[in-house]
């Protein structure tokens, strides 16, 4: 699975998403250590707060499946589509922390980064 192909299956997640609110569609590739992948995409709630990141729900959608070793996650979000740099969120750097190494890959549209690149500093207990 190359950086590619992961983003390809970030962009597909990317249909799935559930955005009525803000119109702004996302998806996650997440992939694990063995080479399985796992997707998600965002999923929004008439109470705002309550509305779930791409990134997340596909690393609550691996870890709920045993998976807690990860190399990589492709990320894919636009209005329109996919074309443009979707960062992570804040909240989404923390949860990646949490099971993820700092050399943890983030493939964006143009560009790959390191999480300690993302998220240099981060809070651990
Ligand atoms: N969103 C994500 O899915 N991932 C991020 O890292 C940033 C934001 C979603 C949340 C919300 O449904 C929409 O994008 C607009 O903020």
């Amino acid at each position: 699975m190359n950086e590619k192909e992961l983003f390809e299956l970030a962009a597909k997640a990317r249909l799935s998403a559930y955005a009525p609110y803000s119109g702004f569609l996302v998806g996650a590739a997440l992939l694990t250590a063995d080479g399985r992948v796992f997707t998600g995409c965002n999923i929004e709630n008439a109470s705002y707060s309550l509305c779930c990141c791409a990134e997340r729900t596909a690393i609550f959608n691996a870890v709920s499946e045993g998976e807690k070793e990860f190399s990589a996650i492709a990320i894919a979000g636009g209005k329109e589509n996919a074309d443009s740099v979707c960062y992570p969120c804040g909240a989404c750097r923390q949860v990646m922390t949490e099971f993820c190494g700092g050399d943890f890959k983030v493939i964006l549209a143009d560009r790959t980064l390191t999480l300690s690149e993302l998220m240099p500093y981060a809070f651990k207990l």
